[in-house]
C-alpha cells in the first residue's frame, strides 16, 4: 500500500517507515519540522535505500495538504503521527496543544474525505485511560478523564474518529493506544531526539548516562508498587512500528473502527529500568529519590492479547533489548541529530 504518513519524522514515524518498506509498501511523508529534523529521514532513506517522498507541511495548512494528495493520487491510507506531545508543556499551553492536535487533526481527515482517502491508522496513547480501571488494561476498561491537555486531546480525537465512522461507515478507522515506547532502530541512526530537558524516563536515562546531565531524578518511591517507583509497559519503538505494519491488515479486510493496545503486557519499574539499563550497558546511572511528578499514577501496564489474536502482533523485544537500542542510539548521536 501506499501510506501518507503524518508526523513522519519524529521519532515513532521515523522508525515505522522503516518496517513499512521492509514490508514492501511505500511512503509520502509529511512533517512541519516543529519537534524534528530532517536529518531522521535522510537516515531513513538509507536505511531503506528508497528515495522517500517528504513534504515540509503543517497538517494545519488545507491547501498544503492539498498539494500532497493531488501529486500522490494513489495514497491508500494515512498513518497520523503529527502532533504535539509534552505533558507538561501542554499543562502551560493548553490552547496550542488543542490548536495544533485537534484542528490539525480536523483539517487532514477533511483533506483526505475531498481525496477520497477514507482509511486512517491514528496514534492514541495509553493516557485516554486515565488511573485505570482494571490492570492489565484491555480494551473494554472504561476511557477515564485525563489529567492533562495533551491526554485529552487523544481522547477527544479518539472520540471525533468514532463520530466520523458512525456518520461514514465507509471509513476504517485503526486507534492505536500505545504504552511507553522506547529503545531504537538496531543500527543505532535513528532513535528520539527531544528538545531540552526529557519528560520521559529513557531519554533522560540515556542522557545522563552519556554525560549531558549530572543524574537521574526518581520521582516517587512511595507508589503501591514492588519497590515504590512507578510502574510502566515499556515497549521497543520497532515492535510499535511493526505494529502498524500488522495494523494495515486490518484496514485491508475493511475493519470499520477498531482499537488495538500496543504494548508488551510486561510492567516495570523505575528501578528496573536503571538497573537493567546500568547491567546491560556496563554504565553507571547516578539517581536520587525526588517527590512524585503531578499527574502521574501508580501502575499502568497492558494486555495486548487483541492485537495478537486479530492482527498476529506481538511485541518481540524485552526491556533488555530495549535498554541497549536506547544506548547505542544516544552513544552514537550524544547530541541527537544535532551534531551530525
Ligand atoms: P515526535 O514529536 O517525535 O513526532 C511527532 C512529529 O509530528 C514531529 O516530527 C513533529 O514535527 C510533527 N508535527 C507536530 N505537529 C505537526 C503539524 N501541525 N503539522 C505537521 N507535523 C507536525 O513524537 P513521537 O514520539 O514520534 O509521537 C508520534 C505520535 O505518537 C504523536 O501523536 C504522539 O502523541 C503519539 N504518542 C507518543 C507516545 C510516546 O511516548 N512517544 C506515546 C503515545 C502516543
Ligand atoms: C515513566 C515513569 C515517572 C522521568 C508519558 C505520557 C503518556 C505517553 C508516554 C504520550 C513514571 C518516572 C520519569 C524522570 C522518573 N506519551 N520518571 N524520572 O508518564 O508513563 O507516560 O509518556 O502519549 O501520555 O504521560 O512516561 O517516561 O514520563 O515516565 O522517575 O525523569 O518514570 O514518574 O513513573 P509516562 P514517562
Amino acid at each position: 500500500m501506499k501510506i501518507l504518513v503524518t508526523g513522519g519524522a519524529g521519532y515513532i514515524g521515523s522508525h515505522t517507515l522503516v518496517e513499512l518498506y521492509k514490508a514492501g509498501h511505500t511512503a509520502v511523508v509529511v512533517d512541519n519540522l516543529c519537534n524534528s529534523s530532517s536529518e531522521s529521514l535522510k537516515r531513513v532513506r538509507m536505511l531503506t535505500n528508497s528515495d522517500i517522498p517528504f513534504y515540509q507541511v503543517d497538517i494545519r495548512d488545507s491547501k498544503g495538504l492539498d498539494r500532497v494528495l493531488e501529486e500522490n493520487a494513489d495514497i491508500d491510507c494515512c498513518i497520523h503521527f503529527a502532533g504535539l506531545k509534552a505533558v507538561g508543556e501542554s499543562v502551560a499551553k493548553p490552547l496550542e496543544y488543542y490548536e495544533n492536535n485537534i484542528n490539525g487533526t480536523l483539517v487532514l481527515l477533511d483533506c483526505m474525505r475531498r481525496h477520497d482517502v477514507r482509511n486512517i491508522i491514528f496514534s492514541s496513547s495509553a493516557t485516554v485511560y486515565g488511573n485505570p480501571a482494571v490492570i492489565p488494561i484491555t480494551e473494554e476498561c472504561p476511557k477515564r478523564p485525563c489529567t492533562n491537555p495533551y491526554g485529552q486531546t487523544k481522547s477527544m480525537l479518539e472520540q471525533i474518529l468514532t463520530d466520523l465512522h458512525t456518520a461514514d461507515a465507509r471509513w476504517n478507522i485503526v486507534l492505536l493506544r500505545y504504552f511507553n515506547p522506547i529503545g531504537a532502530h538496531e543500527s543505532g541512526l535513528i532513535g528520539e531526539n527531544p528538545n531540552g530537558i526529557p519528560n520521559n524516563l529513557m531519554p533522560y536515562v540515556t542522557q545522563v548516562a552519556v554525560g549531558r546531565r549530572p543524574e537521574l531524578g526518581v520521582f516517587g518511591n512511595d507508589y503501591d508498587t514492588p519497590d515504590g517507583t512507578g510502574v510502566r509497559d515499556y515497549i521497543h519503538v520497532v515492535d510499535l512500528a511493526r505494529g502498524h505494519v500488522s495494523a494495515l491488515s486490518a484496514i485491508r479486510r475493511e475493519c470499520g473502527l477498531v482499537i488495538y493496545n500496543l504494548g508488551t503486557g510486561n510492567g516495570y519499574s523505575v528501578l528496573d529500568i536503571v538497573k537493567t539499563f546500568e547491567k546491560v550497558n556496563g554504565v553507571k546511572i547516578p539517581y536520587s529519590i525526588k517527590p512524585r511528578r503531578p499527574g502521574d499514577i501508580a501502575t499502568c501496564y497492558s494486555d495486548p492479547s487483541k492485537a495478537f489474536r486479530e492482527l498476529g502482533w506481538k511485541a518481540q523485544y524485552g526491556i533488555e533489548e530495549m535498554c541497549r537500542d536506547s544506548w547505542n542510539w544516544q552513544k552514537k548521536n550524544p547530541d541527537g541529530y544535532a551534531l551530525n
